[in-house]
């Protein structure tokens, strides 16, 4: 999608569809809308009058061919009470927008923000959502319809005086975007068509492309470096594992500043291996790749926006199969970090991986470290599908993600990880045990098991196996893989690597 800030004069805009947003009880058009009204010889007001234009959430009234527009369509949605507005929600409207439109075959339109809405973070909202609205999962059906998106959008209503502002969020709402539905593009992929040492390849084009420096380690170097956990994962299935390194360095670094290490769980399948899951659901099990797909698009921003830290992303890769050579449970693996494991259930993979993957972020020298992972069905007992589960070792460093979070539009929430819960993972026979021995809180006790190979860096949990899908179509998204996580942890490492030192 193309994209453009267009200062015109509001009637001058010459779009197939020029799109603006009224709130509840506003009256009954107010500030811009009332030029436009004037514009469209009163039908907003009209409109108002037979209750069509309420302002409710997501409600559409569209005007055909409106006298005094140049635009072929005025498209005006309900933007929700105005206390309660923000970029989130101005985030949702531009895509809402969008999905309304390029359904009816809408090639070309104008977003214009309200007069509160012209600033830099709202500019990025708009391009993001208009962007991450129309992406679909599409890729193979034979019968597409030729051209099914909007190919290009303009920013309405900014002025010469504040399109410094526009410029700056349209090119960062792209970059941020486009990153994330990288990621969603590679969580949708079948396991057939997405096998560990296919996402390394897509991985490393993406980082040979965007100047990064990637390092893709495969089952030998993984077996010499002694990643016994990861390697137990791998040893069921046909297909080697994979272990992606991807780094960004900033023009310059001093010595003793922090590194942020962001690793993520990529389990391309995850039959649950011999501990087999039902059928019921099972092919879902190819987004058990999604922690390591929001690494790799938070990355592939982090290459353009450039913090002032170094990152490093390392993702464990592999398959989780129920092969002749596969774990059983009972088994006892030697992590890289030398920990001894029993494997109880061998449907716990991904905390197995990620224990790898973090003691090789700190051997890389990561000096403070976030996780992302679809970990467990327990979060979504407990959150649902709408936040994210977040579990932090540090509380100044979890704060910040929250935040992150909160300026991301990407909800979380914080659920406890205390030592209380660490009698759980004792096992009789190794160190630890993959899974709790009671019944309950099982997302803490997921959570728990990787805290051991953490040690004192300070570190952050994100599980977003109730996060990561969406079963159906949204007003501003497709369904699918939802690239969950990539926004916030790109204004994570932006606002980490500042010089802002409460980030740390
Ligand atoms: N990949 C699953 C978790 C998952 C569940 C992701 C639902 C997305 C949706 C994970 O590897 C798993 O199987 N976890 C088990 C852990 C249990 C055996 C302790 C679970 O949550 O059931
Ligand atoms: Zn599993
Ligand atoms: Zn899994």
């Amino acid at each position: 999608m193309d994209i453009t800030v267009d200062t015109r004069a509001l009637a001058k805009i010459e779009t197939e569809a020029l799109v603006t947003y009224s709130f509840e009880q506003e009256k009954p058009v107010e500030g811009i809308l009332e030029r436009l009204d004037e514009a469209v010889g009163g039908a907003l007001t009209k409109l108002s009058a037979t209750g069509e234009l309420a302002g409710k959430m997501l409600e559409t009234a569209l005007l055909y061919y409106p006298q005094g527009l140049a635009a072929q369509r005025l498209l005006v949605l309900g933007a929700g009470k105005k206390d309660k507005f923000g970029t989130a929600e101005l985030r949702r409207l531009a895509g809402a927008a969008v999905r309304t439109l390029k359904s009816r075959q809408v090639k070309t339109v104008a977003f214009l923000a309200r007069e509160n809405d012209r600033t830099a973070a709202a500019a990025q909202a708009i391009v993001e959502g208009m962007i991450l609205a129309n992406f679909d999962s599409d890729k193979y059906k034979t019968d597409k319809k030729p051209g099914n998106e909007v190919t290009s959008a303009a920013l309405a209503g900014w002025e010469e005086s504040s399109r410094a502002g526009a410029d700056l969020g349209l090119a960062r709402g792209r970059v941020i975007a486009e990153s994330q539905n990288f990621a969603r593009e590679l969580g949708n992929e079948p396991s057939n068509r997405l096998t560990p040492r296919m996402l390394a390849d897509r991985a490393a084009a993406m980082a040979r492309e965007a100047g990064l420096a990637v390092d893709i380690l495969d089952e030998k170097k993984i077996a010499e470096l002694k990643m016994g956990a990861l390697l137990s994962v791998a040893q069921g299935s046909v297909e080697p594992p994979r272990m992606i390194i991807i780094t960004y360095t900033p023009a310059t670094v001093n010595n003793g500043a922090p590194v942020l290490g962001l690793v993520g769980k990529a389990i391309t399948f995850d039959t649950g291996g011999i501990s087999i899951k039902g059928a019921n659901d099972m092919e879902k099990m190819k987004y058990d790749m999604c922690g390591g797909a929001a690494m790799i698009g938070a990355m592939r921003a982090i290459a353009v926006l450039k913090p002032s830290c170094k990152v490093i992303a390392v993702i464990p890769s592999t398959e989780n199969m129920p092969g002749g050579r596969a774990q059983k449970p009972g088994d006892v693996q030697i992590s890289m970090a030398g920990k001894s494991i029993e494997v109880i259930n061998t449907d716990a993979e991904g905390r197995l991986v990620l224990a790898d993957g973090i003691a090789y972020a700190k051997q890389l020298g990561c000096t403070h470290l976030v996780d992302a992972a679809t970990l467990t069905g327990a979060v979504v007992v407990a959150l649902g599908n709408v936040n994210i589960g977040v579990f932090g070792s540090d509380q100044a460093f979890t704060d910040q993600l929250l935040a992150s979070g909160r300026a991301a539009g990407e909800k979380m929430w914080p659920l406890p990880i205390d030592d209380d819960y660490r009698e759980l993972i004792k096992s009789g026979i190794a160190d630890i045990q993959n899974v709790g021995s009671g019944k309950g809180g099982g997302a803490i006790v997921a959570a728990m098991f990787i805290k051991e190979f953490t040690g004192d860096t300070p570190w952050i949990h994100l599980d977003i196996a109730g996060t990561a899908w969406q079963d159906d179509v949204k007003p501003w998204n497709a369904k699918g893989a939802t690239g969950v996580g990539v926004r916030t942890l790109i204004d994570l490492a932006m606002k980490f690597g500042s010089n802002d030192s409460s980030a740390r």
